[in-house]
């Protein structure tokens, strides 16, 4: 894949091979610790709000939870593939909605509003724009969840594939894996301090455990938990090697409410 925007038209167009591009953090949480927090937010009279569902890896856990589930999405080729492989759960309704607007979905508030790496692209505005979005669809008194890639993560992920190449026997491991990884450029050290991380060439968004921390605040929201969600060696590099253990890649797992 060339470098890409993350736009709609990206998104559309990822939706035939989905499953081979991305990865599915519910499906691929080493711990569990996804289920487990939704097993906290979740009660019988509780409605779920799935904010950028995607091809809807979410839809099921949440049916099983939930009184009433929502999920949006702004991509119609990916919500029909959640409309194929999960349109026999019951209380399962999808809808295309673009969160770019920053207004709420329409309808009631949710109590309870899963947002599964949405916040990712590169574009800070939109992604404002996203959080505020599925901040105003949350009850008063609602949880947020948040998943979004660690840049201490892929920072870790880089280092480990410079002590590969060291172990291979490689006389320049650090360029090496600079090739396969972030290309040593003044541009990749600018992106880097913003939180960019180009994954297959598309800029995406990685955050700090911090910057998570700050983001939510200036959104009005104070965390309640903050976890790792940690994922096989597999899910950052084709072949790993079996000395490279944990600590496993993660992503940020956030649990929120309104201050
Ligand atoms: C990495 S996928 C995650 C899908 C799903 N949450 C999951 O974890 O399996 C990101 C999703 O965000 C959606 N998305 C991105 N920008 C959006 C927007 N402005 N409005 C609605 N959905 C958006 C994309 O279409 C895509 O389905």
């Amino acid at each position: 894949m060339g470098l890409e925007r993350m736009d709609r038209r990206y998104w559309d167009r990822l939706a035939p091979q989905y499953d081979e591009e991305i990865l599915s953090s519910f499906d691929a949480d080493l711990s569990g610790i996804i289920a487990r927090r939704l097993d906290e937010l979740a009660g019988p009279r509780k409605t779920a709000l799935d904010f950028g569902c995607g091809v809807g890896k979410y839809l099921p856990p949440l049916a099983a939870r939930f009184q009433r589930v929502l999920g949006v999405d702004h991509s119609e080729p990916l919500l029909a593939v959640a409309r194929r492989d999960h349109g026999d759960l019951a209380n399962v309704t999808l809808r295309t909605w673009d969160a770019g607007t920053g207004r709420a979905v329409p309808g009631p508030r949710r109590d309870v509003v899963v947002c599964a790496n949405v916040l990712i692209m590169a574009d800070a505005g939109l992604r404002d724009a996203i959080l505020r979005s599925a901040i105003r669809s949350l009850a008063p008194k609602g949880r947020l969840l948040l998943v979004v890639p660690s840049l201490e993560s892929a920072l870790w992920a880089h280092r480990l594939l410079v002590h590969w190449y060291e172990r291979e026997g490689s006389n320049d491991p650090e360029s090496e894996a600079a090739e396969d990884g972030f290309p040593p450029s003044a541009r990749t050290c600018r992106e880097l301090l913003r939180g960019i991380v180009r994954i297959d060439g598309v800029p995406t968004r990685h955050y700090l455990a911090e910057d998570l921390r700050l983001l939510l605040h200036r959104s009005g929201l104070e965390v309640l938990h903050l976890d790792r969600v940690f994922y096989d060696w597999h899910s950052e590099f084709e072949r790993p090697p079996r000395w490279m253990r944990d600590p496993f890649p993660w992503d940020w797992l956030a649990v929120a409410h309104r201050r």
